[in-house]
């Protein structure tokens, strides 16, 4: 963040204030409000942060007109394309893409942390078997804080450092062990034979009793449905870290928080209302019906997987996220499935539609990523479970930069309070 010699004034009851404007690498100019209070004794007002920036940060950039999301400089397509999981990992965490030696190691230092202690199998089983994994999720998520006290201390950079290997390494087995539980399946150990991926298909459809083999091309699509939700910058669930985590929390609570704010049907949760929609829409002919009601005021029904707040011409995570969805559908031989005919003739009427074209509506990641999922043989209760692990990445190296950060103060934000003003209490047999 640079200053610039550009200041904004703003004139309040005739007095005049100059604020600051600073210089992003890219990016519109943000106006520097910090001593705003401080000066002119107001606040600025803005729900749901549609025009101010939360933070600094050097991790993802996203220019929604254009349709670009940049990790570290990197654009998302050419890493979908040539790079993998846990590379992309490394590059949000430390900044720059991993020589040969670096990478290697890191993938060893990440394998070497997936199993989960013992006893948490235990608090695992505390749980109904019919919960939804997120709820599964975020509980465990959270206790993982009751069974890792050495890696608690947020001033110990060595001890953020174990924290975050430990919650990217652990998050696959975790999700693997909500679905195992849900369905009444032994838990599967992880591994470390395998890549991230593979060995996540395998704690999730390996059962003892049978040789289960990764298909090659499954884990690929599995990988680029990681890599394609690995962050995105200042986000519902990452600001929701970033604020837990302002407070000083330790990393699994920040993490569990995180979860939380995904699994709304808003955010995260929209893969698993996407692919129900679909189900539900159930045929091509009642498409219209649905479209209609997605454009009345009156009804709250809003087309999941469609829109988003910031891409407002493409998203482009779909369009990758479409091509994988082209080729595990033809490896499965499952191209004629019904939800997927809803799925496809949806896109493009919707595209078409001068209603979604004025709202700059276009199907979003989730839109394409749960009928991956659904191929491959995941329930809609997992989609978000899956997120929540390839999200994990993202929140984690959030959640270090803002702790190296020397300016980190508490989130605390501001009010613009309507409510009664100050009156004096009313005994109850007077009221
Ligand atoms: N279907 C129908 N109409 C929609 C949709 C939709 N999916 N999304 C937005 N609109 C309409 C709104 O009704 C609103 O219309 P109005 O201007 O006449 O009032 C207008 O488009 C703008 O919508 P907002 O809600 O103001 O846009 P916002 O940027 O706040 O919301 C959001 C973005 C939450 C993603 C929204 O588009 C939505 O609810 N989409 C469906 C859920 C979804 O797919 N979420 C996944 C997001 S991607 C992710 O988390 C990985």
């Amino acid at each position: 963040m640079a200053d610039t010699n550009k200041s904004a004034t703003l004139t309040l009851e005739g007095k005049s204030f100059e604020l600051p404007v600073l210089s992003p690498t890219a990016g519109p100019d943000v106006i520097d409000v910090r001593k705003l209070y401080a000066q002119a004794g107001v606040f600025t007002y803005d729900p749901g942060f549609t025009s101010t920036a939360s933070c600094d940060s050097t991790i993802t950039f996203i220019d929604g007109d254009k349709g670009e999301l940049l990790h570290r400089g990197y654009p998302i397509d050419q890493l979908a394309e040539k790079s993998h999981y846990l590379e992309v990992c490394f590059l949000l965490l430390y900044g720059h893409l991993p020589t040969a030696v670096e990478l290697e190691e890191f993938e060893s230092l990440v394998t070497r942390h997936t199993m989960i202690h013992e006893q948490m199998h235990y608090f695992f089983r505390g749980f109904r078997r019919d919960s939804h994994p997120m709820a599964t999720m975020v509980g465990v998520v959270g206790a993982m804080s009751a069974f890792y006290h050495d890696s608690l201390d947020i001033n110990d950079q060595q001890q953020r450092e174990v924290a975050s290997i430990r919650l990217i390494a652990k998050m696959p087995t975790i999700a693997a062990m909500t679905y195992k539980y849900s369905i009444g399946q032994p838990f599967v150990y992880p591994r470390n034979d395998l890549d991230y991926a593979a060995n996540f298909l395998h704690m999730c459809f390996s059962v003892p009793a049978e040789q289960y083999n990764v298909d090659p091309i499954l884990a690929r699509a599995m990988d680029r449905i990681f890599t394609l939700h690995a962050d995105h910058e200042q986000n519902a669930s990452t600001s929701t870290v970033r604020l837990a985590s302002s407070s000083g929390a330790n990393p699994f609570a920040c993490i569990a928080a995180g979860i939380a704010c995904l699994w709304g049907p808003a955010h995260g949760g929209a893969n698993q209302a996407c692919l129900e929609m679909l189900r539900e829409i159930g045929t091509v002919d009642r498409i219209p019906e649905y479209l209609a009601r997605a454009k009345d005021k009156n009804d709250p029904f809003r087309l999941m997987g469609f829109g988003h707040r910031v891409y407002k011409n493409f998203d482009p995570r779909a369009k990758v996220m479409k091509e994988s969805a082209d080729e595990v559908l033809a490896l499965l031989g499952v191209e004629n499935n019904p939800t997927l005919q809803v799925a496809k003739e949806l896109e493009k009427i919707a595209l078409e539609d001068p209603y979604f074209i004025e709202k700059k509506l276009y199907p979003n990641v989730d839109f394409y990523s749960g009928i991956i999922l659904d191929a491959i043989g995941f329930p809609t209760s997992m989609f978000t479970p899956i997120f929540a692990l390839a999200r994990t990445v993202g929140w984690v190296s959030q959640w270090k930069e803002q702790l190296a950060d020397p300016q980190l103060k508490i989130g605390r934000p501001r009010q613009l309070y309507l409510g009664s003003t100050t009156k004096d209490y009313v005994d109850i047999e007077n009221r």
